[in-house]
């Protein structure tokens, strides 16, 4: 397939800038854990809803088409708070912040986006849907020499408060290779309200 017709694409909720500054803040007070974990930049750091793949212009096209045509119950309220790590301290695999607040309506909102892949054709998510916002992933097999560090910063933030903000909307993204990580370019984004009477 021509690497040009095909995007990698993704759906999710944004954080607003100062959230996003405020996680990105772990990566800097830590950098003895900068050798092992690849930190997402800050301004990329968002909550991800259904992760898509590869696509074609024509697919992305019916992801734009069907995600505009869902109604969303309005706006909510989330928190982000704590840092955890999947795996473990043992077997990191993604080091995250935690999500709070409204959260089965974010999981009613995942629903719903997961049922409209579903109509165009994508397989189902086998795994149970977990609100978070990746921070980091290990850049390698083992985070030995780091781990005092990984398991000092996993207590320290454990139950930190990073701030709570108001959910409006998601966005599909286009996700490209760069030289620094992937850069992610928002396609369309679909306020909760799309779809309500108005006042
Ligand atoms: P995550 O937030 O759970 O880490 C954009 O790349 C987003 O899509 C990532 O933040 C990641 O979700 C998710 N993602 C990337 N590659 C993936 C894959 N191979 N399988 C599932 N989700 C993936």
């Amino acid at each position: 397939m021509a690497g040009e017709s095909t995007h990698r694409l993704f759906i999710a909720v944004e954080l607003p800038e100062e959230l996003k500054r405020s996680l990105g803040r772990l990566r800097t007070l830590h950098p003895d854990l900068e050798r092992e974990l690849r930190w997402v930049r800050s301004e990329s750091i968002h909550i991800t809803l259904r992760f898509l793949g590869s696509a074609t212009a024509e697919q992305r096209e019916a992801l734009v088409t069907g995600l505009t045509g869902l109604s969303f119950g309005g706006e909510f309220a989330l928190e982000c708070r704590g840092v955890g790590m999947f795996g473990g301290a043992a077997r990191p695999r993604v080091l995250w912040a935690g999500v709070t607040g409204e959260t089965q309506k974010l999981a009613s909102v995942h629903g719903s986006v997961e049922a409209m892949c579903a109509r165009l054709g994508w397989p189902e998510e086998e795994r149970e849907f977990k609100p978070h916002i990746t921070l980091a992933r290990p850049r390698g097999r083992g985070l030995f020499t780091a781990r005092a560090s990984l398991e000092d910063l996993l207590s320290r933030y454990a139950d930190t408060d990073f701030g709570g903000f108001t959910a409006r909307e998601v966005t599909l993204y286009s996700s490209r290779l760069g030289p620094g990580g992937s850069v992610y370019t928002p396609v369309t984004r679909v306020s909760f309200h799309n779809r309500e009477a108005p006042d």
